[in-house]
């Protein structure tokens, strides 16, 4: 039987991080070996399982850890601590965390050439492949309208959500264009008529919603629609811990969902 990657979780007591460690507990492909926090954190020091107390304990010494892959949901400054530590040690880094600036991108894709690592501002794979069908559809049908509505809970504070953007651009990008020039993210009074090639977003907000993307392509008597919904917010764990099984055999560079996706297509 092959050897369990040896995993550390950075931001473990997060959201995100305790998501992970509920997963990685019942997932035979991983040892959990370091589950890290900030110094100043509450948890450092603490259990992990507060009814397993003689088990691992959170901690903020990146000297002690020994993980051959690292899953990063922290925040930029527990990313770059992530990287330091996984450029040292030549281990992977799969890493969500969110609001990296140019020069932490820098570092990453200077990073990707000594590391495996995978970066993702979202994780669901049911996503990754909503993206996929979208280009493939709008390469398909390019004169056909396309608009794309999404919906979250309430106290979602961006709109459209990075993933619906994500999903335009992803669209734009097909069609030879950009975002910049052929997004409407607005039409309220006496807008006019739509605009051949050009966006369109909606935004529902309310509820509990945990998140919902259409992308509608619109044609003359027909139309197709591309949706996904998520109910549950362990996809996203679910999927970064697909994204370090696999890592973990890949040789450096940077890697996005889609490229795992692909090498399932591939077989
Ligand atoms: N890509 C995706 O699919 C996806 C999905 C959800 C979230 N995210 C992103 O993932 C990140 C975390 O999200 P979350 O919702 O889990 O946030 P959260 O609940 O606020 O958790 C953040 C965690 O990081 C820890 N932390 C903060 N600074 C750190 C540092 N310097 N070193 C090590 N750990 C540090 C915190 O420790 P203490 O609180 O114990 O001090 C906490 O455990 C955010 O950037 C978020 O946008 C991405």
């Amino acid at each position: 039987m092959t050897q369990p990657i040896r995993l550390a979780i950075n931001g473990a007591s997060g959201r995100m991080g305790r998501a992970l460690l509920a997963l990685v507990r019942e997932d035979k492909r991983f040892e959990l070996v370091n589950a890290l926090v900030p110094a100043t954190s509450a948890h450092n020091g603490t259990p992990v399982f507060a009814e397993l107390p003689a088990s691992l304990r959170y901690a903020h010494d990146w000297n002690a850890v020994t993980a051959n892959v690292v899953i990063d949901f922290s925040g930029p400054d527990g990313l770059i601590a992530a990287l330091d530590y996984c450029i040292a040690h030549k281990a992977a880094l799969v890493t969500g965390t969110t609001g990296i600036d140019a020069s932490l991108q820098t570092r990453l894709d200077q990073a990707a050439q000594r590391i495996p690592l995978l970066h993702a501002a979202n994780f669901s794979l049911g996503v990754a492949v909503l993206k996929r069908l979208l280009r493939q559809a709008a390469a398909a049908l390019p004169d056909w309208d396309l608009e794309i509505i999404e919906a979250h809970h309430g106290r979602k504070e961006d709109a459209p959500s990075g993933t619906a953007l994500a999903l335009g651009n992803a669209a734009a990008e097909t069609r030879g264009t950009s975002l910049a020039k052929d997004a409407v993210y607005v039409r309220e009074g006496r807008p006019g008529a739509r605009r051949s090639g050009s966006i369109g977003f909606a935004v529902v907000r309310g509820g509990d919603v945990v998140g919902e993307h259409t992308a509608l392509l619109l044609g003359q008597g027909e139309r197709v629609e591309l949706s996904h919904r998520a109910t549950d917010r362990s996809i996203f764990a679910r999927g970064a811990l697909e994204a370090a099984a696999w890592l973990a055999a890949r040789k450096p560079g940077s890697y996005d969902i889609d490229d795992m996706l692909q090498a399932r297509v591939a077989g």
